[in-house]
């Protein structure tokens, strides 16, 4: 078999790379290589699709521009800034590793994946995106896009979640990045990035593969085969822990009721509605609030909503409560703001976001 001819299995980095030299989406972290750019865009996507997470990028960068004046920001400026974007320890670990940065590093970003992947928020996939975009670093960011094109392209049938596929398609991928290297130099950034965007635009999951806009269909094993849709191999599936929970949005002098989560846990320090364990009925319900300190004077149920966390769905059903303000408002920890407040200064998380659609402030 000559060089030329398709080999299934051995997909070359140069056609991938000219396919997104035509076809990359344009992105606003891709304007330049700055570290620090990289890091905080990388950090977002981690669990956020690239559509959702360019107007959180522009806005945190305007806000912050280097890593100085993320390292003395505070708490509550740099979690409004995320609200929506979900899984808020990533912020916080942003903002202790732009601390880590001043105090340890002299201000110097560190620059190889080993060293990044000691800091708080940044794993293997994290460190190799970084080191590979802002550093050059030939080191592969294995994440469940680049699996699934791998699994495809190799027809390989094991479970991608084990540790095992990841070093699989790492290896494989770093010597398809080398080999094009030997040949005169690509550069690990473009082919990692490459890479995301076949996954995320043609190589797609849940649906069929674009197939016939791919640059590797004469390479892949799946394609080939017309199995596309067979691989990855479905991975046995993991209950989510099911809990119900009842929401009140109390209405006192034109203002809302806020409580602060807990410092650890699920959501921990964001800002939410009071509410309870369980579903409660509306006498229920009343009796709750006025526990909180409140004297309920009229209770409408609300339309239930579903919330989706990684390992935990909260069922809620909510309830718009009345209350009577003559009476001073009581509970401890608990906070009274106004639509101002909501939009500038609390951040209350996406899982409220369906009843805090029902608000109105009179
Ligand atoms: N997902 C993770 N990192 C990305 C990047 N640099 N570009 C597009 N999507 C991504």
């Amino acid at each position: 078999m000559t060089e030329n001819e398709e080999r299934p299995g051995h997909p070359e980095a140069a056609q991938l790379l000219d396919w997104y030299r035509a076809n990359k989406r344009d992105l606003p972290w891709r304007r330049d290589r700055d570290p620090y750019h990289v890091w905080v865009s990388e950090i977002m996507l981690q669990q956020t699709r690239a559509e959702a997470v360019k107007g959180y990028y522009t806005r945190f960068l305007e806000r912050f521009p280097d890593i100085p004046s993320l390292a003395n920001a505070r708490e509550d400026e740099y979690l409004k800034l995320w609200e929506g974007l979900g899984y808020y320890s990533r912020v916080r670990n942003l903002h202790k590793t732009a601390v880590l940065i001043e105090t340890e590093y002299g201000g110097r970003f560190p620059e190889s994946a080993a060293l990044l992947e000691s800091l708080p928020g940044i794993g293997r996939y994290t460190a190799a995106a970084v080191a590979s975009i802002a550093f050059d670093e030939n080191a592969i960011a294995v994440d469940g896009n680049l699996l699934r094109v791998f699994s495809r392209l190799c027809a390989y049938g094991e479970n991608i979640r084990q540790e095992s596929a990841k070093t699989a398609a790492a290896d494989f991928f770093l010597s398809v990045l080398l080999k094009e290297q030997e040949k005169g130099g690509a550069f690990a950034g473009d082919f990692n990035q490459a890479l995301m965007d076949l996954g995320a635009t043609v190589c797609v999951p849940n649906a069929a593969p674009a197939c016939g806009r791919c640059p590797w269909s004469g390479r892949c094993r799946a394609h080939l085969l017309g199995k596309e849709r067979d691989y990855p191999a479905p991975a046995p599936k993991k209950a989510r822990r099911i809990e119900q929970r009842t929401i009140f949005l109390i209405h006192y002098d034109q203002k809302i009721v806020l409580r602060k989560r807990p410092e650890k846990g699920l959501l921990a320090g964001l800002y939410e509605f009071p509410g309870s364990e369980g579903h409660l009925d509306a006498a229920q319900a009343a009796a709750e609030v006025r526990s909180l300190g409140f004297s309920p004077l009229r209770i409408r149920e609300l339309p239930g909503a579903k919330h989706i966390f990684s390992h935990i769905e909260w069922h809620m059903k909510g309830y718009d409560v009345l209350v009577d303000e003559t009476e001073p408002a009581a509970g401890d920890g608990l906070i009274l703001a106004d639509r101002q407040d909501l939009d500038t200064k609390y951040s209350v998380p996406g899982a409220f976001s369906a009843f805090r659609k029902e608000l109105s402030f009179r």
